[in-house]
């Protein structure tokens, strides 16, 4: 299967751009861009950082691409973004996932997902730069507030991030 690569509707972003954070674009280190994330990504190392957080699987171009479709299709609910650096390859990456609730007035919450920096890349304040902009997102779509689970290894960071602990998590797995 051939796979287009330039112009064409695969480099579309997920979402749209005017959501990304002209501070955190123009706070990241020199050459590194701040975007939605896109079809042909899949060939930029996005899944190789998301390995950084846990197991991703082997994942085929045909799966990959059914479920970003499936995304795109939800575009105002699916806002997943990543940090590239000067050789255009995908360094960081975060998720926010839209909530449309009945209660707090038909109130929208943010819930962060899948923050990840490549190892060689961390220390750089990328991780505050994916919250940031994920944060930008949430503000632009009207959510009240954003929520995220973490272990106690990365609390400190949320800290520095702005966030506060809150509640507890459980869990049940199927
Ligand atoms: N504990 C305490 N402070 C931390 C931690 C930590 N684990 N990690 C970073 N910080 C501090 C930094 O020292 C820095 O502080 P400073 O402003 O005083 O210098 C500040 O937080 C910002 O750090 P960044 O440089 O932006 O952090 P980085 O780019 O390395 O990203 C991240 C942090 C995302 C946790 C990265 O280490 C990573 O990808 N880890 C593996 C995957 C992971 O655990 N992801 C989070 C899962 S939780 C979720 O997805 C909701």
């Amino acid at each position: 299967m051939t796979f287009p690569t330039n112009g064409t509707a695969s480099e579309e972003p997920l979402f749209t751009s005017e959501y990304i954070s002209p501070e955190v674009l123009a706070a990241l280190p020199e050459g590194y861009t701040c975007r939605p994330i896109q079809r042909t990504d899949y060939h930029a190392g996005f899944l190789d950082v998301l390995r950084v957080l846990t197991t991703v699987g082997d994942i085929s171009e045909e799966k990959w691409n059914e479920r970003y479709d499936w995304m795109k299709k939800r575009n105002d609910a699916y806002f997943l973004l990543c940090i590239l650096d000067g050789t255009g390859k995908i360094v960081g990456t975060g998720a926010l996932i839209v909530e449309r609730k009945f209660i707090h007035n038909l109130g929208l919450v943010g819930h962060i997902e899948d923050i990840a920096v490549a190892k060689d890349q961390q220390g750089k304040k990328l991780g505050l730069r994916i919250i940031q902009a994920l944060d930008y997102v949430a503000e632009k779509t009207g959510c009240y507030k954003s929520i995220l689970d973490c272990s106690e290894a990365n609390e400190g960071f949320y800290v520095k991030c702005g966030f506060r602990r809150a509640g507890l998590e459980m869990a049940h797995y199927y």
